[in-house]
């Protein structure tokens, strides 16, 4: 397979007007649960992403037909479904393949997954999965030796269900299975993330009776069946936080179209503490948001939290941007641990930056990174090394690409329109 990275001539402000594609998160969350329709569903915002790719791919090895132009419209008709054993080398791939579970379980009554595999970071259990799973009547075995989970049931019936963790896949998932169960299934302690609340939206559009997506407790009325419908998704919180910070980190001054303002709260926060100026508008046909920086950054401290807290899919790039702030950041990662793969990579470009425990990084502010070879260990550890790179003195080399492929549509387009110096290399 031929390699590619992108090489950043690094120094260049942004500037200009950049629109944000579909939410990544939403999109492989929507086109497994689409499956529950039995029949034809169309899906509109779909980003060109290499996820998006393989969930169509995956969707076909299981019978279902799948018509995907570009464009962003996907057609899915699951009523040519011929198997609910999931088990391809590209559903371990992917990790965001375990909404088959609650999808195939929910239509099917019977599920056979190959366990995710996705993004290095932090252990990523599925335990909560599986107990939702459990309260609704399915029996759940887990097979540790060939990475293989079983699931199947004579009938689901609905349950209350108070997860342990706040987890975004754990509530989608069992959201997904109860839509099909007999009577009320009620959700505690769920995530509230904007693809949560938009994956509930899809259901309701296919039939389903779901309430409270958005808050802490999601009322699931179970139907015996759903229906084809057409769907447009969200815009994509996190590529939209990507380029906030990205405009902060050049000095830039760039205009962020399709965007829904209220989810970037504590982004554009964050980012107005450091300095940066966050205008919100509204140009008649979109929602904008337009980030301007005049001045070195100032040293904030940032923790993740589950929404509407500071995402932990940006932390990365925010810490990027950090390094080249006018005195001492702390970063506080409380969602996954081991998500401070960057750190090493940014080093390589000089920057200051000490591990206080396995969850707490120091980033001590030095005048600009500088240029360096540098490797991506995942999707937004990827987004991170980009942001470093666009900032930088000198040209980066960010390699290992295919991480960032996962998840950002056309970025070295988008960036090169805002003036980046950015192209994809191969060899
Ligand atoms: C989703 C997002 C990912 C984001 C993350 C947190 C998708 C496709 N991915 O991942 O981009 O970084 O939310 O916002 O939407 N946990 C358990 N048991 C479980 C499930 C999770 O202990 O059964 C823990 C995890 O280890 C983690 C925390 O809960 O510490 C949150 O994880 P979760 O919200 O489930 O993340 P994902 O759904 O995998």
């Amino acid at each position: 397979m031929q390699k590619e990275w992108y090489e950043i001539k690094g120094g260049k402000r942004l500037e200009g007007t950049v629109t944000i594609s579909g939410a990544k998160n939403a999109a492989v969350a929507i086109i497994p649960a689409a499956i529950l329709a039995g029949e034809a569903c169309v899906l509109e915002n779909l980003p060109f992403i290499q996820d998006v790719q393989s969930l169509k791919e995956i969707l076909e090895e299981l019978g279902v037909t799948v018509d995907y132009t570009d464009g962003g419209c996907m057609r899915i008709n699951s009523s040519t479904l011929t198997t609910t054993k999931a088990l391809s080398e590209a559903v371990s791939s992917m990790r965001a393949s375990y909404y088959l579970l609650g999808a195939l379980l929910g239509l099917c009554h019977e599920v056979e997954l190959a366990l995710p595999g996705g993004c290095v970071i932090g252990a990523r259990p599925i335990d909560q999965h599986v107990k939702g799973m459990r309260a609704l009547g399915a029996e759940v075995e887990l097979d540790c030796d060939r990475n293989i989970v079983r699931a199947r049931a004579d009938k689901l019936v609905g349950a209350e269900i108070f997860f342990d963790v706040v987890s975004v896949g754990a509530t989608i998932n069992v959201m997904l299975a109860a839509c099909m169960a007999e009577g009320m299934t009620v959700l505690s302690n769920v995530a509230k993330e904007p693809h949560v609340v938009d994956v509930a939206n899809f259901l309701n559009m296919m039939g389903a009776s779901v309430r409270g997506a958005g808050t802490d407790v999601i009322r699931i009325t179970g139907k015996p069946r759903l229906h084809g419908c057409g769907y447009a998704i969200i815009p994509d919180q996190i590529e939209t936080g990507t380029f906030m910070i990205a405009a902060a980190a050049t000095a830039g001054d760039v205009i962020i179209k399709n965007v829904i303002p209220t989810h970037m709260e504590a982004v554009s926060a964050k980012l107005m503490e450091s300095g940066a100026r966050v205008i919100e508008g509204d140009d008649g046909r979109d929602f904008y948001l337009r980030v301007i920086m005049n001045e070195r950054p100032r040293p904030i401290n940032v923790k993740t939290l589950p929404y509407p807290g500071f995402p932990t899919d940006l932390q990365q790039p925010m810490m990027a941007y950090l390094c080249a702030a006018n005195g001492l950041s702390t970063i506080n990662e409380t969602i996954f641990e081991n998500r401070f793969n960057h750190v090493r990579e940014l080093r390589r470009m000089g920057a200051s930056i000490s591990l206080k425990d396995a969850s707490t990084a120091r980033v001590k502010g030095i005048n600009a990174l500088r240029g360096a070879e540098i490797y991506a260990s995942d999707l937004r550890a990827g987004a991170s090394l980009i942001v470093a790179g666009l900032a930088a003195s000198g040209t980066t080399c960010v390699h290992n690409i295919q991480f960032i492929d996962r998840g950002y549509e056309y970025l070295e387009k988008k960036l090169t329109a805002l003036g980046a110096e950015i192209s994809r290399k191969m060899k």
